[in-house]
């Protein structure tokens, strides 16, 4: 019986520790967009997943490639609970450059550099080695990845520039497809381009999520439009913390459960 409580109040830990670690998570990631840089060579291959409540700014900055055979991709999921049949994820290019040398050579499959946005049954972008940057939105499915290659070699050299820029990945509600044909405005704004409807914790983040600046507009706080963001690193440090605190807990609670077995006992002996 006294068994059976202490696993039941292990439970209860258990929980509340899940609790307090997606409490934190959710609203520092809600605030700036959380940055993925892909010339970070860690980021190759990394598998993000996009929540309703955040959205995803994959950049990458000025640096240098392997010179030719080179490909780096990401990949990102949404995952969303409520609407799952009338969520997109909506990308747009922010900023975009490319060394003029290996621009407007970009045969498929046999380029020097190119910047491809891959989403089955959405819009993607075809292998791109373009003068200017991409216009307009990608509207991408639940899957899609974004990838810079480089298949031909320029030169001798042993790496060539980077291509630079800077894609904003936002979770949108698609108005025609819910049944009401208004956002559901106690969590989303209705972004009044192209049928988009916002999720609310987007609005006055600092980011201009639909595009045309409605959810940055009459917003009270200052803005912080800059990359700064809770990063990979940190989500695992406050899951290392929250599992520390958690292994506290139950030393305490342990010590707690013996001195007072230990009390019954004593009591028992002495009745
Ligand atoms: C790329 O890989 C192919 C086969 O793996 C190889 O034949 C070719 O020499 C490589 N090219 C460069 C530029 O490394
Ligand atoms: C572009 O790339 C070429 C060859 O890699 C290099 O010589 C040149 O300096 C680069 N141009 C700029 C503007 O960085
Ligand atoms: C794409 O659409 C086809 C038919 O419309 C469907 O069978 C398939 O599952 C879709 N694929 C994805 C990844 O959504």
């Amino acid at each position: 019986m006294r068994t059976f409580k202490s696993y039941q109040c292990l439970q209860l830990l258990l929980g509340a520790c899940v609790v307090l670690l997606s409490a934190t998570i959710i609203p520092a990631s809600s605030v700036y967009p959380v940055t993925v840089q892909l010339n970070d060579g860690s980021s190759c291959g990394l598998e993000v997943n996009l929540f309703l409540y955040s959205d995803l700014l994959v950049t990458m900055r000025p640096g240098k490639i392997p010179n030719g055979n080179y490909s780096c991709s990401l990949t990102v999921k949404g995952v969303y609970f409520i609407y799952p049949q009338v969520v997109k994820m909506r990308a747009r290019f922010r900023s975009y450059s490319m060394n003029s040398s290996y621009r407007n050579q970009c045969e498929h499959g046999n380029n020097i550099q190119s910047i491809e946005i891959i989403s089955p049954n959405g819009t993607g972008l075809p292998p791109f080695c373009g003068k200017i940057k991409p216009s307009g939105f990608f509207d991408l499915e639940q899957y899609a990845e974004i990838r810079v290659s480089s298949t031909r070699r320029y030169g001798h050299d042993s790496s060539i520039d980077a291509p630079q820029f800077d894609i904003l990945i936002t979770p949108i509600v698609i108005r025609s497809k819910l049944k009401s044909e208004t956002c559901p405005t106690k969590d989303y704004i209705d972004c009044k381009l192209d049928d988009a409807c916002l999720p609310r914790s987007l609005v006055c983040n600092g980011v201009d999520d639909c595009g045309n600046g409605v959810d940055e507009t009459g917003c009270s706080s200052p803005h912080h439009d800059d990359y700064s963001s809770i990063s990979i690193g940190e989500e695992v440090g406050i899951a290392a913390v929250c599992f520390v605190m958690f292994v506290i807990i139950v030393v305490v609670v342990l010590i707690f459960y013996r001195r007072y077995k230990r009390r019954i006992s004593y009591q028992t002996i002495n009745n």
